[in-house]
């Protein structure tokens, strides 16, 4: 078993390598070679498998075919601008989102092995007039640019998996909180800040009411479910490749209220509440009602409160 991450220096994909690590095998089979690409090659990572690290730009199509020439049983194409840069540099984000996602489809299928191909779409696909909650068969309406080219990339996927080329498994990513690390350019990236710094004895600033709602899954339950994602069989996706992956609808206010109960006063007090108006256009077009009947069904996995986010950050992400 080859597999491949594409963005494996991310959050997500750094994650996802870890797990793979040290779960040993995937879809039944040892791991053999677990290979990390990004715009620079990842740092290594200790597995019980051999781990290659490199760089690689989706937006060359030739260095993309030559690094997914190499053969791989599963590919993990997580690479992507966000959504806060994507909206300020459209470009950039066609380049990558768009135009580097049909560089990776059109590698893995010039493999000819029809290799497993997970791509992490988002909640951004949906938008406007839709109705709440989203049900699975809710129409794609995306308000951002961002959305616009992870939707573009679905449809695309999911051809690539019709015509055989690919077994295509794309999952609509709630908002992953709390993120470790420093602030990226999402829209979103208060919805981690505002628990990671005060966790950290740091202030934050939140740019939306208390009153706000937003569908979130922890990074433990993503990864877990970038696993199912891989393992299960291409009969169970059915004609539709792609579905929003179940997670919880919670209010910023209530989410502070948890990692008080967790944490205690100190920390939640640690929040200003300023609101940010770009910020907020972007986000109030965002989808907080979801009902992913289809992604339950087949086992994918949420939190049973953001209290649990809270607790997987401090056992995951802090070092003591
Ligand atoms: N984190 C979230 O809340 C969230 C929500 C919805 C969807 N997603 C999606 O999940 C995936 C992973 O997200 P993340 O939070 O780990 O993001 P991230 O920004 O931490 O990781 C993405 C990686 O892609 C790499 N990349 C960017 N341009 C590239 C290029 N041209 N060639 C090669 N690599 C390139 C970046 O260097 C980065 O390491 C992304 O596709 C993202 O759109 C994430």
């Amino acid at each position: 078993m080859k597999v491949l991450i594409i963005g494996g220096g991310g959050f997500v994909g750094s994650k996802l390598a870890r797990v793979l690590a040290g779960r040993g095998e995937l879809r039944g089979a040892p791991i053999a070679r677990l290979t990390l690409a990004d715009l620079q090659a990842p740092a290594a990572i200790d597995a019980p498998f051999k781990v290659d690290c490199v760089a690689v730009d989706i937006t060359d199509a030739a260095a993309t075919r030559a690094l997914i020439g190499a053969g791989y049983d599963v590919i993990y194409h997580l690479a992507a601008i966000v959504s806060g840069q994507a909206e300020a540099e459209f470009d950039l984000g066609m380049q990558v989102n768009l135009f580097g996602s049909l560089n990776v489809f059109e590698a893995a299928r010039a493999l000819g092995t029809a290799p497993v191909v997970v791509y992490t779409s988002s909640i951004a696909v949906y938008g406007g007039e839709t109705p709440d909650p989203i049900e699975d068969w809710s129409h794609q309406n995306p308000q951002t640019s961002y959305g616009a080219q992870k939707a573009a990339g679905e449809l695309f996927l999911s051809d690539y998996s019709r015509k055989g080329f690919i077994d295509g498994r794309g999952l609509r990513l709630p908002t992953i909180s709390i993120r470790p690390g420093k602030p990226n350019k999402a829209a979103s990236s208060f919805m981690s800040s505002i628990f990671r710094e005060p966790l950290q004895g740091r202030s934050a600033v939140c740019p939306v009411d208390p009153e706000y709602a937003h569908w979130f899954l922890s990074p433990r339950r993503c990864v877990e479910n970038l696993v199912i994602a891989a393992e299960l069989p291409a009969e169970a996706w059915g004609l539709n490749r792609c579905l929003a992956l179940p997670g919880r609808t919670y209010r910023i206010g209530e989410m502070v209220e948890a990692m008080r109960r967790v944490a205690g006063d100190a920390a939640a007090d640690r929040i200003e509440w300023r609101p940010d108006a770009e910020i907020k256009k972007i986000v109030l077009g965002w989808k907080a009602e979801f009902n992913p009947l289809k992604a339950l069904s087949l086992g994918f996995v949420r939190d049973d409160s953001f209290e649990d986010n809270v607790r997987f950050f401090l056992a995951d992400d802090i070092v003591t």
